[in-house]
């Protein structure tokens, strides 16, 4: 089997980590007997520079043509006065529409290694997993029309049809039958009227899966509950914006938003990021995390390719590596760790891989 992959590293520590992602992505292709061919690309800022598009026309080309799409990160204070046309997040937004992909996955897992690392008590957070479902594709990040007035006010729209929410509803439910059987649905429908519509398009969706369990919850109050008592959610199924802000908070389950991975599906070609931003402030000094940027690429394999073991492999070896004790900064604790650049993770992650795999076929071979 030989995927056709493009890789479009992106802004700030967008290059750093995704060349660690690519790099387990080979090493685990080579156990597995599969191959990866290839493309990398310009977008965002790195794109505006050379091209003055923050998308250009041969990488969406690329992107297109590819089996699935792997990104860092887009951004930087640089282009922050840009006309909105050039700015590097209007490159995602306009390669998240080309490909199609309306459902964004983002898994907040807790790690045990990892207990220390967060702001919240231990007994909050073991066990956590949850899996956020964010629509992309709508919304206010989409809702025409939006602009400024000629008074100096500003508007957008949040705008959803029917058909849009029922077809990122049957993806979360569907994920919900393969985990917990749980969908909390998360709103404000006592004030929105897209809200409404959202709420009432989800119960639509869930007679057809009657053995999954449906609960609705008000955004704010999801908030809360994010940080009191996460292990009540299995899957959360939300808007666009909800869900840009509820995932960068869920991220207190793992410790740092550089452990979270996403994927975006449900149209022509997926689309694998971690959830971190540029973080434009620590580019360049090896001390980006690349865990979030390799457990993209798992979930690349799991999705795109289904290749669940592989991408298994990787998930264990990201822990193997934690439980030995390696860190970057943002995931350093109180407890004695060894502090290892963005380069040295990828490189033991690799390791790790080669061990797991050895461990399988051993445990296999009795
Ligand atoms: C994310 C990011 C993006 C978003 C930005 C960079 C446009 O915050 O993927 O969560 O808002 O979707
Ligand atoms: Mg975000």
């Amino acid at each position: 089997m030989r995927i056709k992959l493009t890789v479009l590293p992106g802004d700030g520590i967008g290059p750093e980590v995704t060349a660690e992602a690519v790099r387990v992505l080979q090493t685990v292709a080579g156990a597995h007997g599969f191959k990866v061919e290839i493309k990398e690309r310009l977008i965002g800022g790195a794109a505006v520079e050379r091209s003055s598009s923050p998308l250009p026309t041969e990488t969406l080309d690329a992107c297109l043509d590819s089996d699935a799409v792997l990104l860092g990160a887009v951004g930087s204070p640089r282009f922050d006065r840009l006309p909105a046309h050039q700015r590097p997040e209007t490159g995602l937004l306009l390669l998240r529409r080309a490909l199609g992909g309306y459902a964004n996955l983002r898994p907040a897992v807790f790690y045990p290694a990892l207990a220390a690392c967060s702001p919240l008590r231990g007994e909050v957070i073991r066990g956590a997993d949850i899996l956020i479902v964010r629509e992309l594709l709508g919304g206010l990040y989409f809702g025409e029309p939006r602009g400024v007035t000629d008074d100096g006010g500003a508007f957008n729209t949040m705008r959803y049809s029917a058909e849009e929410v029922e077809r990122v509803a049957r993806i979360a439910f569907d994920l919900a039958l393969r985990r917990r059987r749980k969908v909390t649905s998360v709103d404000k429908a006592n004030v929105l009227e897209t809200s409404q519509l959202w709420r009432a398009t989800v119960e639509r969706v869930a007679r057809d899966y009657p053995t999954v369990k449906l609960d609705h919850v008000y955004v704010d109050a999801c908030a809360m509950h994010l940080v009191t008592n996460p292990k009540r959610f299995d899957v959360i199924l939300t808007e666009n914006l909800f869900g840009d802000i509820l995932s960068d908070e869920a991220a207190v389950i793992t410790g740092s938003l550089g452990m979270l991975a996403s994927a975006t599906i449900g149209g022509e070609v997926a689309l694998y990021e971690p959830v971190h931003g540029s973080a434009p402030d620590i580019a360049g000094q090896g001390i980006a995390n690349p865990f979030g940027a390799i457990a993209s690429a798992a979930m690349l394999l799991r999705h795109t390719l289904q290749l669940e073991q592989a991408a298994s492999d990787i998930e264990d070896a990201i822990e193997l590596v934690l439980k030995a004790g390696y860190r970057t900064p943002d995931i350093q604790s109180a407890e004695a760790h060894q502090i290892a650049t963005t380069n040295e993770i990828g490189q033991l992650v690799c390791e790790a891989i080669a061990e797991v795999v050895d461990l399988r076929h051993a445990y296999h071979a009795v």
